[in-house]
């Protein structure tokens, strides 16, 4: 009788370690891309002169339009660095307190100043209206994924926290991953510059930003919600024994 009380015993998940820095080997790249990317494009945005940025301005308002993309920028900068340091897994266990302040200064400090500035940035860039939608479309979904982990975390659902968080994430470092796109495809359109375009350089590039802008935000979000959907390792081998154990 003790045996088979004992058998059928549901079998655990094995004990999971304290997670140690360097069992994410991923966090150092995502550092190391964040710091990078912070540091080639915000020290352009800082200078208070219009002939610095990086990107084309509106030749009616260039102050102003310079304006806005350093508050974007600045702001974006804080994003960035404080969603790559919410993913640490040996930070949030390890320091829940640094998780916590990190967590407000990513919504309060990043994406709502950054969101709204990335509004007002999506509608008066020179690129053209699809262009221009698909970048207020990646606000408004900044702003909602955020806000909904936000509102989870707050009333202790941490479940729904972490899956509405990794999809903000995601939605945020889009915003890196766009500039891998736009390298992709003007390598892949400028091979039908002549064919395709007739020589026309513009349309190619228009063609190749706008694709890149809506290609970043929806491919990262399909990777985030696979990411979210696929079975744990743990679950797959304890389905795994449970099958065997049934079939033997
Ligand atoms: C996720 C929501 C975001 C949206 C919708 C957004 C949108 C935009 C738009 C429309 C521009 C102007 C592009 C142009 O006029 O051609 C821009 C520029 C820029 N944004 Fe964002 N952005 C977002 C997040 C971020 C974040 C988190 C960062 C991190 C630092 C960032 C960094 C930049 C930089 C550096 C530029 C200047 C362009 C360059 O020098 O590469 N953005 N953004």
């Amino acid at each position: 009788m003790t045996q088979t009380l004992a058998q059928s015993e549901p079998e655990r998940p094995p004990a999971r370690e304290k997670p140690k820095w360097y069992r994410r080997p991923w966090i150092v790249p995502l550092f190391a891309v964040a710091g990078l990317f912070v540091a080639a494009r915000l020290p352009f945005y800082l200078t208070f002169d219009t002939g610095d940025s990086l990107v084309e301005l509106q030749d009616a308002f260039p102050e102003t339009h310079y304006l806005m993309l350093s508050g974007h920028i600045l702001f974006g900068s804080i994003a960035l660095i404080t969603c790559s340091m919410q993913v640490w897994t040996w930070l949030r266990t390890k320091h829940p307190r640094v998780h916590r302040i990190s967590g407000r200064l990513y919504v309060f400090a990043g994406v709502v100043p950054a969101g709204l500035f990335a509004l007002v940035v999506s509608v008066i860039s020179v690129v053209g209206p699809a262009g221009k939608i698909g970048n207020v479309l990646l606000s408004l979904l900044w702003f909602g994924t955020t806000f909904a982990g936000y509102l989870a975390a707050r009333r202790h659902d941490y479940q729904a926290h972490r899956r509405w968080m990794i999809r903000s994430f995601a939605l945020c470092w889009s915003i890196v991953v766009n500039r891998v796109w736009l390298v992709l495809l003007l390598v892949l359109l400028f091979q039908f510059e002549d064919s395709y375009y007739g020589g026309d350089t513009d349309v190619l590039v228009e063609d190749a930003a706008v694709a890149s802008i809506w290609l970043s935000w929806i491919v990262n979000l399909m990777i985030a919600q696979w990411w979210l959907d696929r079975r744990p390792k743990h679950r797959r081998r304890k389905r795994t024994a449970t099958k065997v154990g049934a079939e033997a």
